[in-house]
């Protein structure tokens, strides 16, 4: 009999993912380098933020997200310590699909599931720091870039190419 192909599909992360999580992240994003501790802190802090995408048997990506302050992006590769008391935003820590992965909607997907969550939560936004040339992306998932002197000073470990883009609820 001929097998059918295992269809992509999104499963929450778990402890034993985070050595695939940073694999990922090394591939994916060589110029925004993260330590494993802080995709555990993330997990740690908000586990139904944090997903994993199986293709076949294989992870190829991972989405991690929760609640935050609006307009203070965490730096990059820091430990949050905790989560606030008061969050006013549902914040897209990162979003990242290996090549084989790409254009089959499993962003779209994922996106989808955060903003459920968000929207589960009762936040009136979702935020994300963009880089690369992933702005163009969050545009089409109806994202658009903010701007002022405070977001401007929280980009800073993230080297003057990145975006901090929010999407109403
Ligand atoms: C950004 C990323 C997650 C998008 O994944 P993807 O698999 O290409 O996205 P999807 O297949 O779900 O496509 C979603 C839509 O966005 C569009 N799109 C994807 N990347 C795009 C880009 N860079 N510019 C413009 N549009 C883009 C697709 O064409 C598609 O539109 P369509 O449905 O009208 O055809 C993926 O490219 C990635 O992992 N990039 C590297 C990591 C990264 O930069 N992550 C963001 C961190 S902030």
């Amino acid at each position: 009999m001929v097998q059918e192909p295992q269809q992509a599909r999104w499963r929450n992360m778990m402890p034993a993912d985070l050595p695939a999580v940073v694999q990922i992240a090394a591939c994916v994003h060589l110029d925004y380098p993260e330590g494993e501790h802080v995709f555990a802190e993330r997990l740690a802090l908000f586990p139904e933020g944090c997903r994993m995408l199986l293709d076949g048997d294989t992870t190829r990506g991972y989405l991690v997200s929760h609640p935050w302050t609006r307009k203070v992006p965490p730096a990059l590769d820091t430990l949050l310590g905790k989560l606030p008391g008061f969050p006013d935003t549902y914040y897209i820590h990162d979003l990242a699909l290996m090549p084989q992965a790409r254009g089959r909607g499993l962003a779209i997907e994922a996106v989808t599931a955060a903003f459920t969550t968000a929207k589960t939560g009762g936040f009136a936004t979702l935020s994300l720091v963009a880089v690369g040339d992933s702005k163009e992306f969050w545009r089409t998932q109806g994202f658009a870039v903010v701007r002022d002197a405070d977001v401007e000073r929280s980009l800073a470990s993230y080297g003057g190419s990145a975006h901090y883009m929010e999407r109403a609820i």
